[in-house]
């Protein structure tokens, strides 16, 4: 929410205003927002007695029943727009259709719109909230690993427009983002994994007892979905909870001096520099985790070379990139991608790399003089050690699927179902052959793409 206060003087050929935004928004860590016990939800529509939400399609199949319950237990009425969500369908044509329901609905000034779903959804919707009456309230319930730790942590809302990713939005504020990590129980494997990059992301540059953390218990966060299945003790879920708010009120601390993203020196671009050009590729694109994985791991090589980390760290970093089945190479990262992505973030970021490496783990520091032959041998020396790692460092689930595009329901490619085909569901397997084969819908890349030669601003 934000709150504006603006002088006006008097100047000699006209007027000057000066003004100031507050901007305030709270978050609640809660696992278990529709259970009717909590009322946290219920309290912030109490006033209105009712509420409209907009929630991904699929999260409303696997989440809608126990919703309407909580609703109809604190006696508020519940009116819901689904949406299917994808990055195909992150766009205006979505946007106004959640115009057209605010409309119907007649939400009133003040009246907060409920919004519940991945990254995609708190994007588009937040976007049509920013843009209804110049100004809407909302309140956010992020159901990703992506979307609880990244994209609900930023005010950044927008939708795709023009064959360029997030070409409009608008910084927006929130009231209030719950953050129930119960709803990663449903989130497929290969989605917890592409958002676990960007916990390691944050720690490697910025928390050195997160990294710890994320090292220690790595393999078993993904496998019970942060402790919130299959985990008798509850020592996984210690583990998460403690990685994940520290994770995010990193990521406050840096960010929020910064919420209009003016500063470009930022320790959250670490794993952000040559991907953003990489990521869109392959063929079929890699995944968003999996391509700054990529760009991490490089860039700890890089960092490696300067002895900004030790042996030891360097080792322990792959590692654990590894071992989260998170890629740190593929055939198309090569010398020609490497030059044309620096030139690409160049111009982003203002003339210089501003590579953000660790230095030690826990911390960074900024590369700005880098040369081609620095960085060309230290890829070199990447793709020799990566004959040491599993799969030649590849990443499992690496690839988009349908479930990033938006044609999925319910783990269900909807290509599957409408042509009658059987269902694909559990079968998200790593062989990119056989995604090639599946085929992805026409024009992804273009979508994916954007009007930035690297492919979107970083
Ligand atoms: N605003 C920001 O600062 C910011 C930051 C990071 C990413 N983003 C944006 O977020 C988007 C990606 O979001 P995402 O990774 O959350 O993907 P997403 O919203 O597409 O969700 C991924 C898939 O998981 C399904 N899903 C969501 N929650 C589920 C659950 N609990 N159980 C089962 N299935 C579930 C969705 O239906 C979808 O098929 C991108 O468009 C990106 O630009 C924005
Ligand atoms: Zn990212």
């Amino acid at each position: 929410m934000s709150d504006l206060k603006a002088s006006v003087v008097e100047t000699q050929n006209g007027f000057h205003v000066e003004g100031y935004e507050k901007i305030e928004y709270d978050f609640t860590f809660l696992d278990g927002v529709f259970n009717p016990q909590n009322k946290q939800l219920a309290d912030c529509y109490e006033r209105w007695g009712r509420a409209l939400a907009v929630m991904d399609l699929n999260i409303y199949n696997l989440y809608g029943e126990q919703m309407q319950k909580y609703f109809d237990h604190h006696k508020l009425e519940l009116k819901i727009h689904k949406t299917m969500i994808g990055e195909k369908a992150k766009s205006m044509d979505t946007l106004l259709s959640i115009v057209d329901s605010m409309t119907d609905f007649g939400i009133i000034r003040k009246e907060p719109v409920l919004v519940v779903g991945g990254g995609l959804v708190t994007d588009v919707a937040g976007f049509a909230c920013a843009a209804y009456r110049r100004n809407t309230n909302f309140i956010r319930i992020p159901t990703t690993v992506i979307g609880l730790i990244d994209a609900s942590v930023s005010i950044k809302v927008a939708v795709n427009y023009g064959n360029y990713k997030n070409r409009l939005g608008a910084y927006h504020a929130p009231m209030h983002t719950f953050l129930d990590f119960t709803f990663l129980k449903t989130l497929p494997e290969g989605q917890v994994r592409n958002g676990f990059a960007e916990l390691i992301k944050i720690s490697t540059c910025g928390h050195l007892r997160t990294f710890d953390l994320l090292d220690q218990y790595c393999e078993r966060l993904i496998a019970t979905k942060f402790g919130r299945v299959d985990d008798e003790s509850g020592e996984v879920r210690k583990a998460a909870d403690e990685i994940n708010r520290s994770g995010i009120y990193e990521m406050l601390k840096l960010e929020t001096p910064n919420l209009h993203e003016i500063g470009l020196d930022r320790v959250i671009a670490y794993g952000h520099t040559w991907s953003p050009l990489h990521e869109l590729t392959p063929d079929v694109p890699l995944r968003h985790g999996h391509a700054i994985s990529i760009d991490m791991a490089y860039s700890a090589t890089l960092a490696n070379g300067r002895k900004l980390i030790s042996d030891e760290e360097h080792h322990r970093l792959l590692n654990l990139f590894s071992r989260a089945g998170l890629s740190m190479d593929h055939v198309d990262f090569n010398e020609e991608v490497l030059a044309k992505a620096t030139a690409a973030i160049l111009k982003t970021r203002d003339g210089k790399l501003r590579a953000a490496v660790p230095n030690p783990i826990g911390s960074c520091v900024f590369l700005n003089d880098v040369t081609a032959e620095e960085m060309n041998a230290a890829l070199r020396r990447h793709k020799e050690m990566m004959k040491e790692y599993p799969r030649n460092g590849e990443g499992l689930d690496a690839f988009v699927d349908s479930s990033d595009t938006g044609y999925t329901l319910n783990d269900v490619p909807v290509e599957a179902l409408t042509k009658g085909q059987p269902s694909t569901n559990g079968t998200h397997t790593n062989g990119i052959a056989q995604k090639m084969a599946n085929g992805l819908p026409n024009g992804l890349k273009e979508v994916l793409a954007n009007g930035y030669e690297n492919g979107y601003k970083n």
